[in-house]
């Protein structure tokens, strides 16, 4: 794991998220009362999730509208155990970070 500076600081909306490719990775960060990130693909229809609707925890994908949790990468319907990845994400003085 290592730390990769992303994105410049408040370049990601309160209550939005943003997709980012980090290395091979696609990555969706959200700022929502702090950063959170998780794989950016959604595992039913490879939707892209980061510009999905917000609700708290929650993000809605915008093709289907499975929902994940934002801190935990949980899918909370329709099918069990189904996690994203997790990503750590730092705002520093200089800009947004994430370990990847
Ligand atoms: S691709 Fe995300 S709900 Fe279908």
């Amino acid at each position: 794991m290592a730390w990769k500076k992303i994105a410049e600081k408040d370049s990601i909306a309160v209550g939005k998220g943003r997709e980012f490719k980090v290395e091979d990775k696609k990555i969706a960060i959200f700022n929502q009362n702090g950063y959170h990130g998780i794989d950016a693909i959604c595992v039913h229809q490879d939707g892209h999730i980061a510009p999905g609707k917000l609700d708290g925890d929650i993000v809605e994908c915008p093709l289907h509208f499975w929902h994940y949790n934002i801190k935990t990468g949980k899918l909370v319907d329709y099918l069990k155990d189904v996690t994203l990845q997790t990503y750590k994400v730092e705002a520093r003085n200089d800009g947004i970070y994430v370990d990847v």
